[in-house]
């Protein structure tokens, strides 16, 4: 059976166009090197500055074993260590998220300053080296107001991202947005079935009535492509359409992958709401709705679908090799306020609903990728970004 078979064999039979053999979902030794290849290397989205305005302020970001403390320092630089203590491996911080001058741990209350730097330890030997002891950094590499995490000592590079994306950063305000929800979704599956749920449209149509009342990415490609050229030809909006391909696989080595594209809406939909209806106040410096949404991922588990009035952000964490959540955000201009400028159950409404439907249909298709009798599918062309996914994952696990 292939869920018994070696991480090897499984690579060696990959075949391409294909879905995964069962073992990749099923086995826990392979997921054991997924978390050494993949999430110990590449970068996930944390969270947002938004959540930490002031010194002191904290929040956990967690997945699978790790758990990682987001803290603003004095300075005000953001900054991740490890939740992990010098002395002997407990958790430092308890609390998912605050504010604090100091983590000090509960075991032994050695205690550390913001800058993970061990700033007491209790009975002591006079020779005990405070300085060698301080919490393990985290990476930290910032999108605007997006905090993105690397557990690696030599994570892949943003720079090439960071050149290409600059434009598309100012024109949405990237740097001038805040967070105003963000949910958890438990799915019981591994994660890769959520991250290629994520990356084809191919089920949209069948599976989200609502998504595809206002999305043309939903129509089959035939319908779609000349609803695009039509967009490209006619758009008057002032963000950018041209699309970026350096996504997973097409990224240069020591690069992180990303991709940015530009697709329309239906004509009169304006926003990801009920009925297309604009939701909050235009981001940064977009001049109108220009009856699209651009889509710009980073790295393999997060990706945004930016309106041109609010960004939708997606993580997907594995919580074990059979389970992962999907973390929804959701982000408008920073000085937009409640009440007046945006109501949060308009502003969630369209991927609350668009989400409880994914999660449903991962679960069942997890059910019938875990029976005896699942063998791979050929993928359809409009699953060719999960295949993108697919062969960058093979080539990691590689
Ligand atoms: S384990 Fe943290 S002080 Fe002992
Ligand atoms: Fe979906």
């Amino acid at each position: 059976m292939s869920a018994d078979k070696s991480l090897s064999d499984l690579l060696n039979s990959y075949n391409q166009g294909y879905s995964l053999e069962q073992g990749f979902y099923k086995n826990p030794d392979i997921y054991d090197e997924e978390i050494k290849k993949i999430f110990l290397h590449h970068w996930m989205l944390a969270g947002h500055t938004s959540q930490i305005p002031n010194a002191g302020d904290f929040f956990l970001f967690e997945f699978d074993i790790e758990s990682i403390i987001i803290t603003r320092n004095k300075q005000g630089e953001v900054k991740a260590h490890l939740n992990v203590c010098r002395h002997r491996g407990s958790h430092v911080c308890l609390e998912k998220e605050g504010n604090t001058t100091a983590f000090t741990c509960p075991y032994h209350a050695w205690s550390y300053d913001l800058d993970g730097k061990l700033i007491a330890a209790r009975i002591m030997e006079a020779d005990f080296e405070k300085q060698e002891n301080g919490l393990h950094p985290a990476q930290v590499g910032l999108v605007g107001g997006l905090i993105f995490i690397s557990l690696s000592d030599n994570p892949p590079s943003l720079n090439a991202m960071h050149e290409d994306l600059a434009d598309v950063y100012d024109q949405f305000g990237f740097d001038n947005m805040k967070l105003v929800k963000q949910t958890t979704y438990p799915v019981e599956a591994n994660w890769k079935l959520a991250v290629e749920n994520y990356q084809e449209c191919y089920h949209c149509a069948p599976s989200h009535i609502d998504y595809a009342k206002i999305h043309a990415l939903a129509l089959a490609p035939k319908k779609f492509a000349p609803l695009k050229e039509a967009f490209l030809k006619e758009t008057t909006c002032n963000v950018r359409t041209k699309s970026s391909s350096y996504y997973f696989d097409l990224a240069k080595d020591g690069d992180e992958g990303y991709q940015y594209d530009r697709n329309p809406l239906f004509k009169g939909m304006k926003s990801g709401s009920l009925g297309g209806k604009p939701v909050a106040p235009l981001l940064g410096k977009i001049n109108e709705y220009g009856e699209a949404a651009s889509e710009f991922s980073l790295g393999p588990v997060t990706f945004f679908l930016i309106y041109d009035d609010h960004m939708v952000g997606y993580r997907f964490l594995p919580t074990a090799h059979n389970t992962c959540v999907a973390d929804v955000f959701w982000f408008v201009r920073a000085d937009a306020v409640e009440g007046e400028d945006y109501n949060l159950e308009e502003l969630t409404w369209l991927w609350h609903v668009t989400i409880l439907d994914d999660e449903k249909i991962i679960i069942d298709n997890r059910k019938g990728v875990d029976s005896h009798f699942y063998s791979p599918g050929k993928l359809s062309g409009m699953e060719d970004m999960e295949q993108h996914f697919l062969d960058w994952y093979i080539n990691a696990m590689t």
